[in-house]
């Protein structure tokens, strides 16, 4: 099984003024897939306890993957891509990109989305946007390949070009 983390970034959603159906779209696109949820937080956009949070769950070693959602669009308090750079060895752009592409095949907004994707140590991070339709549009891009992501980066993964979605 691999482990996942949820956390997400809305100012509305940490005071309880907004019901987080983002993280409930991730934990429930999960749930049809090998990758359980191990951890999941709601916090607001202040780039500090974003950071604090990703360096947190990375570092304590029991996730695979973490996923944030919100805060990647242009509004003034949207720092997830910045706390997410602030904390990752390695950036994974192909992933970011995969989501992008596919997603302005359905709404030209896509572009408006600075999602990034990165590693921490053995942890991949990855930004979806905020909406839950963003959500479900951008994670089902990148679930196929997520399995064998977890198994490079930890380096479990023998052979790459016989690695099946
Ligand atoms: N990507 C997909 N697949 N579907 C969407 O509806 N919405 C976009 C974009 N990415 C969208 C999307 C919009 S409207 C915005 S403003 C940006 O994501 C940033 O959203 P965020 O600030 O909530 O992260």
């Amino acid at each position: 099984m691999i482990s996942a983390g949820i956390l997400t970034v809305s100012d509305k959603g940490a005071v309880g003024e907004r019901q987080d159906k983002s993280g409930e779209a991730i934990h429930d696109l999960l749930a049809g897939s090998d990758i359980r949820t191990a951890n999941y937080a709601v916090i607001p956009d202040d780039k500090e306890l974003i950071i604090d949070r990703l360096v947190k769950w990375a570092d304590e070693g029991d996730l695979d993957l973490l996923f944030t959602t919100g805060g990647t669009g242009l509004a003034p308090r949207d720092v997830t891509p910045e706390a997410t750079l602030c904390v990752v060895d390695r950036i994974v752009p192909g992933l970011a990109e995969a989501m992008r592409a596919e997603s302005l095949k359905k709404t030209p907004m896509a572009m408006l989305s600075r999602a990034v994707v990165g590693t921490r140590g053995k942890c991949l991070i990855i930004n979806l946007p905020g909406s839950p339709r963003a959500v479900r549009e951008c994670l089902q891009v990148i679930l196929p390949a997520l399995s064998h992501a977890v198994e490079t980066l930890k380096g479990e993964a023998s052979e790459c070009g016989t690695a099946e979605p």
